[in-house]
């Protein structure tokens, strides 16, 4: 399964998704990696792992422009999946309707909870005792598509957004690699706002 995967910074769950592939826990391989601010991080590591990529810079196109440039980019790549990490753009309805039920967004909370920006400051904010990670299909609204897998972190007394972001960050980079793992083995069927997964093929 050929992956695109669009970053606007660190790209520490580019690079997890890079590691399960080259560690044979995820049968995909990335066909480019989009970023679309010149100074992302993430550009850095797939230079340094020989994985094709390529800035979009967004600045100064108005959405349907920049999504125009970015699906053209993509189906030039042959890419299958899309998978957005830390991509800090919403998509427009054209976009996702050019590759249905095929774009991914991970989001460092339990979702509903706390979308948008600072999902792990708002979750320490607000005081709960559970925060987490979200890996969801995306639709053209913010961190709001339906939901393939969760991951719950406990939020400990003596946390800070830093601590408690680095520790959702752990389960983020494990949580992606499994999702996009169970498209590949086509185990996952949506049923409106439901993601059911399919039990495991044995012969498979
Ligand atoms: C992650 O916390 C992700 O959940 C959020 O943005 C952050 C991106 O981090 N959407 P990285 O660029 O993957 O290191």
């Amino acid at each position: 399964m050929r992956l695109g995967i669009l970053i606007s910074g660190r790209g520490s769950n580019f690079e997890a998704i890079a590691n399960s592939i080259s560690r044979g826990k995820l049968d995909a391989e990335i066909a480019i990696v989009i970023a679309n601010k010149p100074g992302a991080g993430g550009l850095v590591i797939a230079r340094e792992r020989g994985i094709p990529a390529k800035v979009i810079p967004s600045r100064g196109l108005d959405r349907e422009q920049y999504d125009k440039l970015l699906i053209d980019e993509l189906r030039a790549h042959d890419v299958e999946l899309v998978c957005l990490a830390g991509f800090m753009r919403l998509l427009s309805a054209n976009f996702v309707k050019a590759f249905p039920d095929r774009v991914l967004n991970i989001h460092p909370s339990l979702l509903p909870a706390f979308p948008g920006l600072d999902g792990q400051k708002q979750a320490l904010d607000y005081g709960v005792k559970i925060a987490g990670c979200t890996v969801h299909f995306v639709d053209e609204f913010l961190d709001s598509g339906p939901i393939v897998l969760q991951a719950a972190v406990p939020v400990l007394d003596d946390d800070t957004v830093e601590s408690l972001s680095a520790r959702i960050l752990a389960q983020e980079h494990a949580t992606y690699s499994s999702a996009i793992q169970l498209i590949a083995e086509n185990r996952l069927v949506i049923e409106g706002r439901k993601v059911r997964i399919l039990p495991e093929n044995p012969s498979a």
